[in-house]
């Protein structure tokens, strides 16, 4: 019998989420195999059946009897601001009392108030302050995240974020795919001077950022995003940025609809975006345009949930179009500081209306759509790395049920159990 590194067995319920990204209606479609099992060699997914079809064709070198408990993919977070210094504590009170994010950020907060400490930061303070961060994300069974710059809108400063997602990748068990968000708001020193801000993003900091990621990202992507807002980005600035990312090389995102449905999600369809992300008010034809389109929705319910906001992302008429639909934390220090896509599945649960099955996709094959990385994360399928996480609990549905507790008990990456 071939031997294997390590062999998952007698799973309650094995989600396999086989089949690629899920559209439209067809979210929530887990491929359970009951009492099912998986075998992982060299860091790869061998083989995944029914327990005892595995029993017979491996010899395992080690074994974890999943008896009573779920196993399914680890899950993919396609979007966090994963690295910055400082907390914003005190704009959090100050949100209780009564004012608004975009008039904190107005009156210089907000963002810029990070940037800040970001910008004073070394890249070992940066990784020093990150690096606790992820090991939340992954003792919550996020694999694989993405995470963006944007705290530090000028060259120096968000090439310091990027070499921190280097150096947290090679580090950590968590896999991190890098955004450059350098538009992520005009910073205070061009206050007023808009256009020569995204001049500067796209003619200095996209061609240094495209020059410094390539060796760092070379077993990954790199994407560009643009906060599409009322009081950051117009919707043409976000499109000249876009466009000189995209010929650069880039992959394409987008913070759009958060506050202020602009235009920024049918403009990242029209581009061919890999995502467009926040969608809480987008106008009904680009809810359509998302539907004829290969751009991800990516709802993000921590943010409202964050900000004590009463509308979140309407998934069902995302979903009615034909739209693809993923899930993030959206983890920053500013709306909404949470590691846990747990969480995230039970606020989706409850303010997106997702079932647990839907919501459970949208944290896995299609949030690693949304980073172009589904072809090796995001599902439990012969070639694809081994990645899974083992819950304390013995139905899936559980996930979203349940929540403010972590229902993870075993995290293994690539093969390796990285959380007992
Ligand atoms: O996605 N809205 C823009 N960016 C973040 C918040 C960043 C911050 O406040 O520090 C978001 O919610
Ligand atoms: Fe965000």
């Amino acid at each position: 019998m071939p031997p294997c590194d390590l062999l998952i067995h007698s799973a309650s319920q094995l989600l396999t989420l086989a089949s690629g990204p899920q559209r439209g209606d067809k979210l929530g479609h887990l491929g359970i195999i009951e009492d099912g099992a998986i075998a992982i060699n060299d860091g790869r997914i061998i083989a995944v059946g029914p327990s005892s079809d595995l029993h017979a064709q491996f010899a395992p070198r080690s074994t974890l009897d999943a008896s009573h408990h779920v196993v399914l993919p680890g899950f993919v977070d396609p979007h966090t601001h994963l690295v910055w210094a400082g907390d914003r504590a005190n704009e959090f009170e100050m949100r209780i009392a009564g004012a608004s994010y975009m008039e904190i950020m107005a009156a210089g907060g907000g963002i810029m108030s990070t940037v800040r400490k970001t910008r004073a930061a070394s890249v070992d303070q940066l990784v020093a302050e990150t690096r606790p961060r992820l090991d939340r994300m992954l003792a919550h069974g996020t694999t694989t995240a993405e995470a963006k710059t944007g705290y530090g809108l000028e060259t120096q400063a968000e090439l310091r974020q990027l070499e921190a997602i280097a150096r947290l990748d090679a580090e950590h068990p968590i896999t991190l795919v890098p955004t450059f968000l350098g538009a992520h708001t005009v910073p205070e020193e061009y206050k007023g001077r808009q256009e020569a801000y995204v001049d500067l993003v796209a003619n200095e900091m996209l061609p240094a950022v495209a020059r410094a990621a390539s060796p760092a990202t070379r077993h990954t992507s790199l994407f560009c995003d643009v906060f599409c807002e009322e009081g950051a980005f117009t919707v043409s600035q976000s499109r000249r940025i876009l466009e000189r990312a995209r010929e650069l090389g880039f992959g394409l995102k987008i913070h759009a609809d958060e506050f202020v449905g602009l235009g920024g999600t049918k403009l990242a369809v029209e581009l061919g975006a890999a995502s467009a992300d926040h969608l809480v008010y987008t106008p009904e034809e680009d809810i359509e345009a998302l539907g004829r389109g290969n751009t991800v929705a990516v709802g993000l319910p921590g943010t409202p949930f964050g900000l004590g906001q009463k509308d979140y992302t309407p998934a069902g008429a995302i979903l009615k179009a034909g739209g693809i639909l993923a899930l993030a934390t959206d983890l920053n220090p500013g709306t909404t500081w949470c590691e846990s896509m747990q969480m995230v599945i039970a606020l989706a649960c409850r303010y997106m209306k997702l079932t647990p099955a839907q919501a459970i996709a949208a944290a896995t094959i299609n949030a690693a759509q949304a980073i172009g990385w589904a072809d090796e994360v995001g599902s439990l399928e012969v070639g694809k790395r081994g990645d899974v996480i083992v819950l304390d609990a013995p139905d899936y549905r559980h996930l979203g049920y349940r929540y403010g507790t972590n229902l993870v008990r075993t995290v293994i990456k690539s093969g390796k159990i990285v959380v007992e």
